[in-house]
């Protein structure tokens, strides 16, 4: 089956989609998206992911393409089209085109793309735990926009990949960690509680981090938001990632050191069964 890409109004082979090179997210990464992750040909977590991509059209002064409720059948349509049981779907808006200027002069038509893909046959309740690496935190300012200007997070995931690590996660000038380049962390302490950053303009405020605090205090877990170390995560009993793409992910290690014996924590693995099974109904 060929897959169906979205892009401004017309459905087209994915392998021939393509935009205007004038257009600002190619020139300047102009522009935001999302990623939902699909389960059961239903999208998890619809609304939060529709408002913080409102929050992110705003911050950025962009209007909207086309109104929500045309998104979400523009979204079912590509889900339905691409046959996605498992997977995820990419929404990406960006400015639109124009004369190459860093300013805009006018206001532009936003340029939509929206396209989707299976990712797994079934999504496992439990995985191992993954490798990670540290690296510096070398972004702007303004992460909690979900920007599709990525090339800081995208040479850390590439150092974690060429050091056989599954995710880099970010350490900011202070010494705390901020997030993993396109994931959330957590940890868990000795005493059990949920660790993660506060949702300030530091890092995206993860859509899958929200419902996995709401997951963790429906099951009596205290989750508290504050900044930790890699030092502190390393005495942790535990410590995981939360994504759209990866959902809840044990660690087993940072640059090499190991978090607790090095397998999943039970915490982990019984948010990841919980998340999922919250998700899918
Ligand atoms: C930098 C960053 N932080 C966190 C996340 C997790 O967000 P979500 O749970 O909405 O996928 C992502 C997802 O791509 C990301 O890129």
């Amino acid at each position: 089956m060929s897959r169906i890409a979205y892009v401004n109004g017309s459905y087209v082979s994915h392998r021939e989609a393509a935009v205007s090179i004038d257009d600002r997210g190619y020139q300047f990464g102009d522009g935001i998206y999302e990623v939902v992750f699909i389960i059961d040909g239903h999208m998890a977590d619809e609304g939060p992911h529709l408002d913080r991509l409102d929050r992110s059209l705003s911050e950025m002064s962009m209007p909207w393409p086309v109104d929500r409720t045309v998104l979400q059948m523009i979204i079912a349509r590509i889900v339905r089209l691409n046959q996605v049981k498992n997977g995820l779907v990419y929404v990406q808006i960006t400015r639109g085109v124009a004369k190459r200027d860093h300013k805009w002069t006018k206001p532009l038509k936003p340029a939509l793309v929206v396209t989707a893909k299976n990712t797994a046959k079934n999504i496992p309740k439990e995985i191992p735990a993954v490798p990670v690496i540290s690296v510096p935190d070398e972004r702007w300012e303004r992460r909690d926009i979900k920007t599709i200007q990525l090339l800081p997070n995208c040479l850390a995931k590439q150092k974690a990949y060429e050091a056989g690590a599954y995710e880099a996660v970010m350490i900011d000038a202070d010494g705390s960690v901020t997030e993993g380049s396109s994931s959330n962390m957590w940890i868990v302490t000795k005493q059990g509680e949920l660790i993660t950053r506060p949702a300030t303009h530091k890092i995206l405020n993860g859509i899958t981090r929200r419902t996995v605090m709401a997951v963790a205090t429906e099951m009596q877990l205290k989750v508290v938001e504050r900044n930790f170390t890699i030092e502190e995560a390393l005495s942790a009993s535990e410590a995981f990632l939360t994504s759209a793409s990866s959902h809840v992910t044990p660690i087993g290690s940072i640059d090499e050191a190991l978090i607790g014996d090095g397998t999943a924590g039970a915490v982990a693995k019984r948010l990841r069964v919980t998340y999922i099974e919250e998700v899918t109904s």
